[in-house]
């Protein structure tokens, strides 16, 4: 036979020679949650391995990230107090806000993302302003708006929002321009998908509905086409990163998504992608290592940029390892 495959695939040097995707510690990002009080590290149940973090534990956590040369960390901020509108997403003294600050004065180089929503801000836990029982789009735009340039102000490097409201980017653009924020990029979470895999997320966020469900915002998992036209929006508004999520079940849609557009890719590997390959490796049913960095180079070569990954500190001991 003149043509083998299998003779590239003899010896490792070889196949490493040959290797078509490279899963490198620099395409992930880690994200965290931060909590009122001190030295607080309490353990999430459904996504063993991961905190909830005070804000001075959190530091310590961001120093670990960074040296472990993990390029940039999200934080989802838990409030003390809940209300309507979700007063404390915009207050300059908010959780996240004095969070960004804290890693900002004590870890160098570290890139910070902050999500943008409300949903863990509001007593009914929608990620907008509810009115007769519907989440009102526009209202809540400013709302997102002013989160963005309050994150910006602590000195975010990048705000992320998550809502899925219309012409959130642009009204956000808007106002960090017109806050003096012109280079606050915007990672904006374009295609999300009304998916059960986020039931650990809101377990750890506390950012469940309390009514209803998220199907009138964020998208139904049956849509591709749908994908690309809220990808083209977000660009056209300014998203200077769009995101796929979740990860696992979308990677038709993190190479449509490659494929139509010139921005970089990010895709959310979500905490119910987390918990399963947790769940199967505690049982001792799946080789955790080899799962979680099988599942990582997959997300990448189905398109993405940058991952955001609660398996970031595992997956870059392991990579450092090899
Ligand atoms: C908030 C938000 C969610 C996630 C990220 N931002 C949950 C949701 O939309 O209900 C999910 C992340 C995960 O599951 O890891 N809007």
């Amino acid at each position: 036979m003149r043509i083998r495959p299998r003779r590239l695939r003899t010896t490792e040097t070889l196949r490493l020679m040959v290797r078509e995707t490279r899963l490198s510690v620099d395409d992930f990002v880690y994200p965290a949650f931060v909590v009122p009080g001190k030295g607080v590290r309490e353990s999430i149940p459904s996504m063993p391995g991961c905190f909830r973090f005070s804000i001075d534990s959190l530091v310590a956590e961001a120093k670990e990230i960074k040296g472990l040369g993990i390029p940039a960390i999200l934080l989802f901020g838990i409030p003390e107090t809940k209300d309507e509108i979700g007063t404390e997403a915009f207050s300059p003294d908010g959780i996240v806000q004095r969070a960004v600050k804290a890693i900002k004065a004590h870890v160098d180089n570290l890139l910070v993302i902050t999500d943008v929503c409300l949903c863990e801000y509001t007593s009914h836990g929608h990620c907008g302003v509810v009115r007769d029982g519907k989440v009102i789009n526009d209202l809540t735009r400013e709302l997102l708006a002013k989160i963005a340039v309050s994150h910006a102000g602590a000195g975010a490097d990048i705000v992320a929002p998550s809502d899925m409201m219309d012409g959130r980017v642009a009204a956000i653009r808007d106002a960090l321009d017109s806050s003096g924020f012109q280079d606050t990029a915007i990672m904006s979470y374009s295609a999300k998908y009304a998916s059960a895999f986020y039931g650990p997320f809101r377990e750890a966020a506390e950012s469940a509905p309390q009514f209803g469900d998220r199907k009138s915002y964020q998208m139904d998992p049956a849509n591709a086409r749908e994908a690309l036209k809220e990808v083209r929006l977000d660009v056209d508004e300014g998203a200077d990163i769009v995101m796929v999520k979740p990860a696992l079940a979308y990677m038709d849609i993190i190479r449509l998504v490659r494929d139509a557009t010139d921005v970089p890719v990010a895709a959310y590997n979500v905490s119910g992608e987390y918990a399963m390959v947790k769940a199967a490796a505690q049982n001792g049913w799946i080789d955790e290592e080899r799962i979680v960095l099988e599942v990582l180079t997959s997300i990448k070569r189905a398109g993405a940029d940058i991952i955001l990954t609660y398996h970031a500190k595992d997956a870059a001991r392991w990579l450092a390892s090899r």
